[in-house]
């Protein structure tokens, strides 16, 4: 989608959206028509029961010489309490466009006050709302094809390129991400992903390093690597930095991704019906390289090393089976009771390893870890774990202010001491209840003393069965923008 900012409304054709905080300003916000047309759109948006919710759209056509040029008037929802309404009107405002004959949208923000932040807002909803991936479509219908290509917002162009550059380095994170998530198992895989992140983070600055199974097994990562036996993909550990602090001595933010690139469940394998949507079991890993995506086009400047622990999770002959122990590279051991509680197994030294490796000030996981907790918060929610308040409150203001939003769930001794084995040091899986706090704390038992750690349950929030503010239905690029904007408030300068 190309995105620009005017001072004043630009000739030729296009849909016209008009954003308003109530009905009455219809009439003045249309100042450039006549009386009559200006009369008509607003009996058109009453005919359509328009009250200004916000991101509610009424849609007519209003005459403009000897055009009958689309109109859509947008709501901003009368209050201005919710931080993300600019990119949901945004959204909105796509959703209705991008399959509808028109090329262009003018978003016109004149005599609202807004500054080019503002600006760069809407355009970003609206961009960001317009992301497919068509690729496997070979007999897309004509009417079935996107056609909006461009956004101008007018009248809030003070500062709004600046603003913008941000922004679309931060849709390249969310579209970076929502490929690797939609992309089926056997296009993604631990090597394949490697190599996607390579090509798209390198020519930016990022520093990728890869271990291998072999380098993998010499620092003891069983743990992960019992996972990956049934699998005739090869697992792989990636690490991506960016160094744009200044001072690379200064410790870094690290953030970690549960990559599983297909999640059968192993030997305690998962029930058929709906198990293709395991492909999207490496979203925290696909949010993590996101991230890396965004902070590095946008040149932030903080330390930030981003690892994703891959592997697929197949039934085999080789396979892991319930009842195994494993030996992590903590030196902690693990019984294996279900092969299906994999994700903790992988993050578990994947968590060792960066702690181990770089020393870092803060360590946040993202994963599809639990289906708990889909069950606790459902799909508006991802759940938030941590050893430290402030981190706590970090994190849930950054997810209000992108949309990604957070809510902190319990931890303690008493969950803690579900995970203990009767003959190992804990064991991967225990009771259904609690079970996305008992997940969280088998992770807690590696982290090492000192570390501030955060852990991000999004199995409920990676995918979307239907369409939503910023997204299509499918993969929401969930993560990104949160870390993205967890970076700025926090770490940088
Ligand atoms: N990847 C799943 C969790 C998941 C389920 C994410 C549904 C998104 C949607 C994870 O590996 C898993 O299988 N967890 C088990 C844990 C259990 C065996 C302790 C679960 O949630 O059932
Ligand atoms: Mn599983
Ligand atoms: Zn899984």
């Amino acid at each position: 989608m190309k995105v620009s900012f005017a001072a004043t409304r630009p000739e030729g054709s296009y849909a016209l959206a008009i954003p308003v905080w109530s009905e009455d300003q219809i009439a003045d916000r249309l100042s450039g028509f006549d009386q009559a047309a200006r009369e008509l759109a607003v009996r058109a948006a009453d005919a359509q029961r328009f009250e200004r919710e916000a991101a509610s759209i009424a849609e007519s056509f209003i005459n403009e010489g000897d055009r009958a040029r689309r109109l859509l008037i947008a709501g901003l929802g009368g209050t201005r309490d919710d931080d993300a309404l600019f990119e949901k009107v945004g959204g909105a405002l796509t959703a209705k466009l991008l399959c509808s004959g028109e090329t262009k949208l003018v978003i016109d923000l004149s005599g609202l006050n807004f500054d080019g932040n503002a600006a760069a807002r809407f355009a970003f909803g609206a961009a960001a709302r317009g992301w497919r991936y068509d690729i496997y479509r070979t007999k897309l219908g004509e009417k079935a094809k996107p056609t909006l290509q461009e956004i101008v917002v007018v009248g809030g162009d003070e500062g709004a390129d600046g603003a913008w550059a941000n922004r679309a380095a931060l849709l390249e994170g969310i579209s970076f991400t929502r490929e690797l998530v939609t992309e089926p198992a056997n296009v993604i895989y631990p090597a394949s992903f490697v190599e996607r992140a390579r090509a798209a983070l390198e020519p930016l600055g990022v520093e990728i390093e890869v271990l291998d199974e072999k380098q993998m097994a010499d620092l003891g990562m069983f743990s992960l690597l019992g996972v990956s036996l049934g699998s005739a993909q090869p697992p792989r550990l990636l690490v991506m930095r960016w160094n744009g602090a200044g001072d690379a001595n200064k410790r870094p933010v690290a953030f970690v991704g549960k990559g599983v690139t297909f999640d059968t469940g192993g030997i305690s394998i998962k029930p058929a019906q709906g198990m293709e949507a395991m492909k999207w079991d490496m979203g925290g890993a696909g949010a993590v390289a996101g991230a890396m995506k965004a902070l590095a086009t946008r040149k932030a400047k903080a330390n930030v090393v981003g690892i994703c622990g891959l592997v697929e999770n197949m039934p085999d002959g080789k396979a892991q089976r319930p009842g195994d122990i494993v030996k992590s590279m903590s030196g902690q051991t693990i019984e294996v009771i279900n092969t299906d509680a994999e994700g903790r197994l992988v993050l578990a030294d994947a968590l060792t390893y960066v702690q181990r490796t770089y020393k870092p000030e803060v360590v946040i996981d993202l994963a599809t870890l639990t289906g708990a907790m889909i069950i606790s918060l459902g799909y508006e929610f991802a759940g938030m774990f941590t050893n430290d308040d402030n981190l706590a409150v970090q994190l849930a203001d950054a997810g209000m202010k992108t949309g990604d939003k957070l809510w902190r769930l319990p931890m303690g001794e008493g969950y803690n001491k579900i995970m203990d084995s009767q003959i190992a040091d804990m064991r991967n899986s225990a009771g259904r209840e609690g079970g996305s706090i008992t997940a969280a704390c088998f992770l807690g038992r590696f982290i090492e003393e000192g570390t501030k750690w955060a852990h991000l349950d999004i199995a409920g929030t990676v995918w979307a069965e239907k369409p939503g503010n910023l997204w299509d239905k499918g993969a929401t690029g969930f993560g990104v923008a949160l870390l993205d904007r967890f970076i700025a408030a926090n770490h940088e300068g």
